[in-house]
């Protein structure tokens, strides 16, 4: 079974998709963590992330990566929006999110283009969404917990931009795929979220 897990930033998509994971015992990856780790490097490579050429050369980077903390930060987020509109990254980091999903037992994948691109054919698909002032809260508060000094405001305009950029861009843009279901996580605890995911996807497999 592959389950695709979509949505915007801090929609709750990510803590979703780990749950469903130790549901049903399946590998998870983080898509995100591979246009951040493409960002991270075109950073320390003092590249211009606007110039594909660039970005697709930072394509190339070491794994070991994956794990860095810094990969979470805000600004490394805002910086894999923009090498993420580039068609040649996309085309770049296809082929390693299509064989993770391919997996003999099933995968569970978390992103923006799952449904869309990556695992068309997946058993089951989320899309999570929530407002962006609620996640604008949640991620302020999360990043207040790290001690950061970011403002609400500031939060807010950033969680805006990144939905207009990855939403808006001509490759793979984020958009809910025809056959996806919408978990509305607004109102709902993490807890509630999680158990509505599962009730979710048990409800696509009873139909396939
Ligand atoms: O999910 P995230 O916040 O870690 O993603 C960071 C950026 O990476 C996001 O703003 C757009 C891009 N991204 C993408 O284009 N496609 C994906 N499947 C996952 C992330």
């Amino acid at each position: 079974m592959i389950i695709a897990v979509d949505g915007p930033a801090a929609s709750g998509k990510g803590t979703i998709a780990r749950a469903l994971a130790r549901h049903y015992g399946l590998p998870n990856m983080d898509t995100g963590l591979l246009y951040r780790a493409v960002a991270a490097t075109v950073q320390r490579l003092a590249l211009d992330p606007t110039i594909e050429a660039d970005a697709v050369a930072a394509c190339d980077f070491d794994q070991d990566m994956l794990t860095d903390p810094l990969l979470r930060e805000d600004d490394i987020g805002q910086l894999a929006s923009i090498v993420s509109a580039h068609p040649l990254v996309r085309a770049s980091l296809l082929q390693r999110q299509r064989r993770f999903a391919a997996q003999p037992g099933g995968a569970i994948l978390d992103g923006r283009d799952i449904g869309t691109v990556i695992a068309p054919d997946a058993e089951a698909k989320l899309f999570v969404r929530a407002t962006p002032q609620i996640r604008a809260r949640r991620r302020h508060a999360e990043l207040q917990a790290r001690g950061s000094m970011l403002s609400f405001d500031r939060v807010l305009a950033d969680i805006r931009a990144r939905d207009l950029r990855d939403a808006g861009r001509s490759a793979a843009p984020l958009v809910q795929a025809a056959d996806a279901v919408i978990l509305d996580t607004s109102f709902l605890s993490v807890d509630a979220s999680v158990q509505r995911a599962i009730e979710l996807v048990e409800q696509r497999r009873v139909t396939y």
